[in-house]
């Protein structure tokens, strides 16, 4: 078995169904799945060294992980929750904009983040939309939109709706030039896509395991540039950001003449300045992302992404060979392991379509966004062939099932 082969051989997913849906939810592997059983058990016996060395070993290690996995250190890694939009909460109340400043973003931006945006526009800040053309983005028109009042450009590094992969270290430029931050949602590009966060020029990158990194538990995180943490917000104060007072937590717990407001010190050099909370993170999560990104890191992004990119131009083959539409960056430098077309049946019988397949064993979705609209499938590197011929010959047969025959 080779190294992809081997990696396939963990999710048991793939051996139920066709999954080519990692861009909705990514399914556990095997190494996950037991050691978050391991986890439970110790907490359910209550192993008291398990349990006491769990919470510092278990971040330290996922953090370690995902260092990896963005060529940065863990220092410059804040968990923030279980998921991406926590992260880019606190990525805005670190830049903190104020009314009058601009924040430019994309028009293919996830849905639930444009919730956060608004709540900057309703303080007054402007947020200025740039449109894609067919799908791909003109960064002249960030280069216009982008002016002294910015405050950040925001863009999903990798576009939920058509895999659109923007050009991040290029927008970087273009956002520093003009003394603004730069910051990425990257959930749908971390695990699949190569994202060097040093090299990139992004000073805030969020992400979050439940889609590529294949834990739907569920951990969100945030990439902070190191040049930048002294400079941002503390956006919360708490346990997790907190510095340990003298002699540690558990002596200072015990002390009876401890003041009732003392002067707490905060951290505010590294990423820990950024976390949020008690004492607590989740744990399963973490427990499972170590792993998931073990198999990733050990494969190493650089081969992950060209298998990743190889299945998706055999899919590309296959979609252009049935005379479907594909809402594509052709340039390979813009694509990711996502994809989206159109059958040529209307937008109806399209959807019945992917219900159909989800109901027969094939997990892809249907989605809309910027104008485009299309069925979404994404290939991952334990995906194979066989997957990619089961699924177009299922499409081939159910688009003459809706009356159109062609090829
Ligand atoms: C670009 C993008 N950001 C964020 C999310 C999910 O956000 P959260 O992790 O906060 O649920 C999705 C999920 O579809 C997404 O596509």
């Amino acid at each position: 078995m080779n190294d992809f082969e081997s990696a396939r051989d963990e999710f048991k997913a793939l051996k139920n169904m066709v999954y080519l849906n990692w861009a909705g939810l990514g399914p556990l592997p095997s190494s996950a799945k037991i050691a978050v059983e391991e986890l439970l058990k110790n907490i359910y016996e209550w192993d008291n060294q398990y349990v006491s060395e769990a919470i510092s070993s278990l971040q330290d290690g996922a953090k370690g992980q995902i260092a990896k996995l963005l060529n940065t250190s863990p220092d410059q890694i804040a968990i923030t929750g279980t998921n991406t939009t926590q992260g880019i909460q606190t990525a805005f109340e670190a830049i903190r904009p104020k009314s009058g400043e601009s924040i430019v973003t994309s028009d293919m931006q996830y849905v639930l983040t444009e919730a956060e945006l608004q709540k900057w526009r309703d303080r007054g800040v402007d947020i200025k939309v740039v449109k894609n053309r067919d799908g791909v983005y003109d960064l002249n028109d960030f280069q216009r939109a982008v002016d002294k009042t910015t405050r950040a450009v925001f863009v999903d590094s990798v576009t939920w709706i058509n895999g659109y992969k923007f050009d991040v270290p290029e927008l970087s430029k273009i956002a520093h030039e003009n003394n603004a931050f730069m910051i990425t949602d990257s959930i749908q590009h971390l695990g699949q896509a190569k994202m060097d966060v040093e090299k990139s020029g992004a000073d805030l990158v969020a992400g979050s395991a439940q889609k590529w990194l294949s834990d739907w538990l569920g951990l969100g995180f945030l990439y902070v540039r190191r040049k930048v943490i002294e400079e941002l917000e503390r956006p919360y104060y708490g346990y997790k950001n907190t510095e340990e007072p003298d002699g540690g937590w558990h002596t200072y717990f015990t002390l009876t003449d401890r003041e009732q407001f003392p002067e707490f010190k905060f951290y505010s050099s590294d990423a820990r300045k950024f976390e949020y909370g008690g004492s607590l993170y989740n744990m399963p999560g973490l427990t499972a992302l170590e792993k998931t990104l073990k198999l990733i890191n050990g494969i190493g992004m650089d081969r992950v992404q060209r298998r990743v990119l190889e299945l998706k131009h055999e899919l590309l083959e296959g979609l252009e060979a049935l005379d479907f539409e594909v809402l594509e960056p052709y340039e390979e430098k813009h694509q990711s392991g996502i994809t989206t077309f159109r059958m040529g049946v209307g937008r109806k019988k399209e959807m019945e379509v992917v219900e159909k397949l989800n109901s027969t064993g094939y997990a892809i979705s249907y989605r809309a966004g910027g104008g485009l609209y299309g069925i979404r499938v994404s290939t991952h590197y334990v995906n194979n062939s066989d997957d990619i011929q089961s699924l177009l010959g299922a499409l081939k047969s159910l688009r003459a099932k809706a009356g159109v025959k062609r090829n």
